[in-house]
């Protein structure tokens, strides 16, 4: 699979903001907020562009949109965060919603909401997430994804572990991966180590 790890100075002192418990959660949030920002450059790097005339002040230059803005697809609670950069960025995105809460004893994803378009053939598709741990709850939302049509699917996460990466090769998804950090893998919680806490707690209090 794909997989591209930021560097950048910048990036890694906002994920060190976020690392730190002494981080209240306004002061997550905001950092989460800005390094997505720094994701989503990423992940849209190589996308292709339409050109066209723009008429500035003085004469006609050649300007450029993406051609096919992707989908943007927050897993809730924690990818919350991350959707109002993502769509600020690419204003044209559509937004759909899935959420997922992960069982604390057996580590599997339990769905409890999701709001997509029916038709996502042609579609690419940025989902949303700040954690890849066991990689459970991503698998299961590209397989969403990819029921409605969908076959360009980008992870943007902040903090991956080399298991959760694994999962999603080994399940053969049309999936790649935008990353701030891959951290050094599981606790026998399922907590990623170091890692950076739980996110969706982080942001919006426990739940
Ligand atoms: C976290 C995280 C991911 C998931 C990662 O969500 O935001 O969605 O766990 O774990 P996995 O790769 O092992 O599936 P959580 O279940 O804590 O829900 P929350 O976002 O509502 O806090």
């Amino acid at each position: 699979m794909d997989t591209h790890v930021v560097e950048h100075p910048l990036a890694a002192a906002l994920l060190t903001t976020m690392r730190d418990e002494r981080s209240d959660n306004a002061t997550f949030r905001n950092a989460l907020r800005e390094l997505t920002r720094m994701l989503i450059y990423e992940a849209i790097r190589d996308a292709p562009i339409e050109e066209f005339d723009v008429q500035t002040p003085v004469a006609v230059a050649r300007g450029v949109r993406i051609a096919t803005p992707p989908l943007l697809v927050p897993v809730l609670r924690a990818g919350l965060g991350m959707v109002e950069q993502a769509s600020a960025l690419i204003p044209q995105s559509r937004v759909g919603f899935v959420g997922m809460a992960r069982d604390e004893q057996t580590h599997q994803p339990v769905p409890y909401m999701e709001s997509l378009p029916d038709d996502l053939a042609g579609v690419p598709v940025y989902v949303l997430d700040p954690m890849l741990a066991t990689g459970g709850s991503m698998k299961h939302t590209i397989e969403l994804l990819v029921a409605r049509g969908a076959t360009d699917v980008t992870a943007v996460c902040v903090v991956a572990v080399p298991e959760g990466i694994r999962a999603l090769a080994d399940s053969g998804l049309p999936v790649r991966l935008v990353a701030a950090t891959v951290d050094d893998g599981l606790n026998d919680d399922a907590f990623i180590v170091p890692g950076l806490g739980d996110a969706g707690d982080r942001q919006f209090g426990p739940r």
